[in-house]
C-alpha cells in the first residue's frame, strides 16, 4: 500500500481511453491494491472521488466518497467498467476542481440525474442512481476513464467567468454563486 503520484493536466495517461478489467483482474490481488492505493493517495490529497488513471493505471476503476451526511458515513464507493445513462438531462452547475487539475475551478453543468451500471470487486454488477450533487461526482470521476478532463466541459466565452484559480474563486467567485451552484473538490 501506498500514496502514488497524481498525474496532472498534461500527462498523456489523462487523456487514454482506460482498459476495462476481466473478471479474473477485478477479483485480483492487483487490484485489491490498486484500490487501497487509490483510497490513500485521495485521502493525503484530500479528494471526494479518484480515478485510476490518476495514479498512471489505465484501467476502468474509480473511487467515489462523498458524504452526504456526515454523521452516517457510507463506505467509499468503488465502481469497475462502469456505464452512466443519463435520466435527467436537465442541466446542473457545479464549480468543480481535480487533483490532476491543482488549483483551478471551474463552473461545469451536467445532467442532474443518472444511472451508473458497473461491476462491484466481487465482480457483481451493480446500478447506482444519483442526482443532485452525487450525480456531478460520478460524472467528473467517470470522465476520467474516457481521458475526459472538467476544463474540457467549462463553457467558455466572453462575458463569463467560467474558471478561475481556487484563491481568485474563494475570494470573488464563491459567495455570489453560492444560491445556485455548488462546489465539487476532487
Ligand atoms: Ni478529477
Amino acid at each position: 500500500m501506498a500514496i502514488r503520484k497524481v498525474a496532472r493536466m498534461g500527462h498523456p495517461v489523462l487523456r487514454l481511453k482506460a482498459r476495462e478489467l476481466t473478471r479474473e483482474e477485478i477479483v485480483s490481488a492487483e487490484t485489491r491494491r490498486l484500490v487501497q492505493d487509490l483510497l490513500e493517495t485521495m485521502e493525503e490529497y484530500g479528494g471526494i472521488g479518484i480515478a485510476a488513471p490518476q495514479v498512471h493505471e489505465s484501467v476502468s476503476l474509480a473511487i467515489i466518497d462523498y458524504q452526504e451526511d456526515e454523521e452516517n458515513p457510507i463506505p467509499p464507493t468503488v465502481v469497475v467498467n462502469p456505464k452512466i445513462t443519463v435520466l435527467d438531462e436537465s442541466k446542473q452547475g457545479y464549480w468543480e476542481g481535480c487533483l490532476s487539475v491543482p488549483e483551478i475551478r471551474g463552473l461545469v453543468y451536467r445532467p442532474r440525474k443518472i444511472r451508473v451500471d458497473f461491476k462491484d470487486l466481487e465482480g457483481k454488477d451493480r446500478s447506482i442512481v444519483a442526482e443532485g450533487f452525487l450525480a456531478t461526482v460520478f460524472q467528473h470521476e467517470l470522465d476520467h476513464l474516457s481521458g475526459v478532463l472538467f476544463v474540457d466541459r467549462i463553457e467558455y466565452g466572453p462575458g463569463t467567468s467560467p474558471i478561475a484559480f481556487t484563491e481568485e474563486y474563494a475570494k470573488h467567485l464563491a459567495h455570489e454563486r453560492a444560491e445556485d451552484i455548488g462546489e465539487l473538490d476532487d
